[in-house]
């Protein structure tokens, strides 16, 4: 009863056990993963994978940090991999400005045309937004994303950004940063959003929830995640996984 609407499961921290992981995920209810391609290399393992394992669907795209990468020729290569059966979504693209490479000018443009992309074969986005909410909202805005429909993972911003990105028509995604102490405005932000705009995810292998903060994520803890937000709603953790899981089903059109 469970979708994990953001994971990297082709991540080399997986190498060793990702069969046995998997069925683990399978017995712990683990329904749905949407596997998210990151650049050119992970896209096409994202596309392989997705034929391998029934329980997963993929998403394809490069993220802002691997925005170099975008030209002609990986762009219709990215054409090819989205018309593939279970591809999902195009991402994750957006925006990253917490590390200094690549510049604004190589990012912008590796979105817009991923934007334009997922109009072109009819597929909602998975954005990356990181200290740079301005111009994520500007672009997104500017260009119409809203039209793909789409969601904003791993919220990072306040409450008024996510007003702002729900009224365009993006879903919000939540994952183990809600379970942190300290994460005063992503719980704010859970509160205001509506329930059947929440989105659950890992980013797994990263941001693992409390009491696993520092090791590697998995899907199978999505259950602290869920419970933190049916803590937050006044809800059941039943009503949590059923509303996220027609959520997810809705935006990635399974
Ligand atoms: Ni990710």
């Amino acid at each position: 009863m469970i979708f994990d609407t953001h994971a990297h499961y082709d991540d080399e921290a997986f190498a060793e056990d990702r069969e046995s992981l998997f069925e683990q995920m399978k017995e712990a209810g683990i329904d749905f993963v949407v596997n998210i391609g990151a650049n050119m290399a992970s896209s096409r393992e994202t596309v392989s994978m997705c034929e391998k394992y029934p329980f997963m669907y993929g998403a394809v795209g490069v993220h802002p940090s691997d925005s170099q990468e975008m030209n002609d020729i990986t762009l219709k290569e990215l054409k090819e991999l989205a018309m593939k059966d279970k591809i999902v979504a195009i991402g994750e693209i957006g925006l990253d400005y917490y590390w200094p490479e690549p510049a604004h000018e190589i990012q912008k443009p590796a979105l817009e045309t991923q934007i334009a992309l997922a109009k072109e074969v009819n597929l909602p986005i998975v954005v990356h937004s990181r200290d740079a909410a301005k111009d994520t909202q500007d672009m997104l805005s500017a260009l119409k994303a809203g039209d793909c429909g789409g969601v904003i993972h791993c919220f990072s911003y306040g409450k008024e950004m996510a007003r702002e990105f729900l009224n365009m028509g993006f879903y919000i995604g939540v994952g183990g940063v809600v379970t942190f102490k300290n994460a005063k405005k992503l719980k704010e932000v859970v509160e205001y959003t509506p329930m059947d705009r929440i989105l659950l995810e890992t980013d797994c292998p990263y941001l693992a929830p409390t009491p696993y903060r520092g090791k590697r994520n998995s899907s199978l803890y999505l259950p602290y995640v869920a419970e933190e937000i049916a803590q937050i709603k006044g809800i059941s953790y039943e009503e949590v996984l059923k509303i996220t899981m027609e959520n997810a089903k809705k935006m990635y059109r399974i």
